[in-house]
């Protein structure tokens, strides 16, 4: 479990200095809905933000350094803010269920005396019970590899030094770029600091690409669609097989959009492939992906995945509606909301060019990224601006507001 309050980002690329949402050390603005677009302008910093959310998965996967070079990001120097002297810093604010008190996760990573990026400072906060107002502890605070953490559900240290309860542990990294909660997240004792890398590997980044989802793929059922959607007959194997009244009701969903399929089956080959058959409506032999086309294996795709046994908590989609028909956009929105729900169990992230899609979307829902006159990534809410949200109350769509030039 777990949701996104609020991010802030600073020395990210274009993103110097952006937050949305709520964060621990500004509470000014409203915790981020479980769906979140994100539009703008070409460059305006769109891909950034999704790209942020892939660097602080890579660092947990592998270390700061080479997420530094991962994904064509070019290393630490391409990567800091153009002419900023300071380090890249993360801010997330999350809850972990419903009810929980947030907790704060900061993370700086700094170019070192070697000229090595390496984790500069980390730190994870929480309020005590029932103090509402008061400061929160610190259950995890490491300065250059070096400092404490704080075992089980509660306790730590204030900003004074003073440990107010809790057992606190020593903690000293033998490794500088790898962060301290991928080391201390394996370990029992530390669940609070567990339940939060859990929350972060659950993370995912969808570029989907029809031409990867017509490889050819071995049968292997798998649980989760991977980034570029190479697996998706292993996917849609997996659901098949797990649960299958779920796979009819995709099925189903798709019929609606989709008019002419009228069944989707993973059929397992002697030679050990997969292939998915698309039956269509007035033929008697099926069609495979490789013969589909880009937006049909597209809405396969996404709908599979909003339907995912077990959900990723985070998911960061861009730009849904390349290769897809304009009117299946607000479906394919509305559909997102629905999934994601009001709960902490699941959040939505989308980056957008699509009016369409916006048009199922609230004032809450959609941020507008652009440039300020230094070239760095400005995010405001849309119903930041003036007369959208009172429009969009009476009755006006988003995309509609958006499309006029109200806003973005
Ligand atoms: N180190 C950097 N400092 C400042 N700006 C950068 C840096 N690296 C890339 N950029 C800028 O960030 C922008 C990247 O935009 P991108 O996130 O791809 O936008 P979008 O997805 O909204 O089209 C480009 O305009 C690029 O010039
Ligand atoms: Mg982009």
């Amino acid at each position: 479990m777990g949701k996104i309050l609020g991010i802030a980002i600073q020395n990210y690329g274009t993103l110097k200095n952006i937050k949305m949402g709520q964060l621990f050390s500004d509470r000014t603005g409203r915790e981020l809905d479980n769906m979140v677009a994100i539009i703008g302008p070409n460059g305006s910093g769109k891909s950034s933000l999704a790209d942020a959310f892939g660097f602080i998965s890579d660092c947990i996967s592998s270390d700061v350094e080479s997420a530094c070079d991962a994904n064509n990001r070019g290393g630490y120097d391409q990567l800091i803010s153009q002419s900023s002297n300071d380090a890249i810093h993360f801010e997330i604010y999350y809850r972990e269920r419903e009810k929980s008190r947030p907790i704060t996760y900061e993370l700086t990573i700094a170019k070192g005396k070697d000229g090595r990026p390496y984790v500069k400072e980390e730190r994870l906060r929480q309020r005590r019970p029932n103090n509402k107002s008061g400061r929160p502890l610190s259950f995890l605070h490491l300065l250059d590899g070096k400092g404490y953490a704080f075992e089980g559900v509660e306790g730590g240290q204030n900003d004074e030094g003073t440990v107010v309860e809790g057992n606190k542990e020593t903690v000293e990294l033998a490794d500088p770029r790898k962060l301290g909660i991928v080391t201390l997240g394996a370990m029992k004792q530390y669940s609070r600091i567990e339940k939060f890398l859990t929350f972060l590997k659950s993370w995912y980044l969808c570029y989907f690409s029809p031409d990867s989802a017509r490889q050819i793929q071995t049968a292997a059922p798998t649980q989760h669609l991977n980034r570029t959607g190479s697996n998706l007959n292993n996917v849609a194997q997996y659901m098949y097989r797990e649960n299958p009244t779920e796979f009819r009701r995709i099925l189903d969903d798709i019929q609606t959009k989709i008019s002419n399929i009228t069944k989707i089956e993973p059929m397992k080959l002697p030679n050990g492939q997969i292939v998915l058959e698309f039956w269509q409506d007035g033929f008697n032999q099926p069609f495979f992906s490789q013969r589909m086309s880009d937006g049909t294996l597209k809405l396969f795709a996404y709908y599979l995945l909003l339907h995912e046994r077990n959900p990723r908590q985070l998911v960061f989609v861009e730009e849904p509606e390349n290769g897809l028909y304009h009117k299946h956009l607000a479906d394919l929105a509305i559909e997102m909301k629905r999934n994601v729900g009001t709960g902490s169990s699941k959040q939505l992230f989308v980056t957008t060019h699509s009016p369409f899609f916006v048009n199922a979307l609230s004032p809450e829902q959609v941020w507008v990224f652009e440039k300020d006159k230094d070239g760095f990534t400005v995010a405001r809410q849309a119903s930041e601006y003036d007369f959208v949200k009172a429009l969009s109350e009476e009755g006006a769509s988003l995309g509609d507001l958006w499309y006029s030039q109200y806003f973005g």
